[in-house]
């Protein structure tokens, strides 16, 4: 799969690069984030594998990623700006993501979505193998 960028658009891998207002406030309007604030949304960028693509200087996409870097890394907050959608974004955000060193070799790499499964699944991404297996601790 082609993870050339169209005309316009770069990659950024360092905070200092990434719009953490313009993430703040996509993020905080979002189905799975509803009222994270501004300080909770940077700490979370400041503990995490962070990516985005840029367009002429500012944010169109974001996916960031927690990982020990050897066994597991979850992927979290993926989303493309509406200007920006349906140009393959999303998936070669994913793609270099997964591809960043502190991500490249890692066994099990997971996240969660609500119906954007078809951005996945063309990475290689299934539906769990051992559901069963997992578990998890919610909290309000
Ligand atoms: C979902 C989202 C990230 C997709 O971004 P995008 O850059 O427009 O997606 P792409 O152009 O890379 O599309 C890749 C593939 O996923 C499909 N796809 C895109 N959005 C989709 C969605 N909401 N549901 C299902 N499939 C979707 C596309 O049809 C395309 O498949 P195809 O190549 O077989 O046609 C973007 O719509 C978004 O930010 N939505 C709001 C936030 C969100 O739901 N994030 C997902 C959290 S897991």
């Amino acid at each position: 799969m082609s993870s050339e960028l169209p005309s316009g658009y770069v990659f950024v891998d360092t905070l200092e690069q990434i719009d953490i207002d313009a993430v703040h406030v996509f993020l905080t309007a979002s189905y799975w984030a509803l009222g994270r604030t501004r300080v909770q949304v940077e700490r979370s960028l400041q503990r995490s594998v962070c990516v985005a693509v840029n367009h002429n200087g500012a944010l169109a996409a974001f996916a960031r990623s927690v990982t020990d870097g050897i066994a597991v890394a979850h992927i979290n907050d993926v989303f493309v700006l509406p200007a920006h959608r349906r140009r393959g974004l999303s998936r070669m955000l994913v793609q270099h993501l997964i591809a960043r060193p502190e991500l490249a070799d890692v066994k099990k790499v997971t996240l969660n979505t609500r119906d954007a499964h078809g951005v996945y699944t063309a990475l290689g991404f299934t539906a769990p193998v051992h559901p069963q297996t997992a578990m998890e601790l919610r909290r309000p």
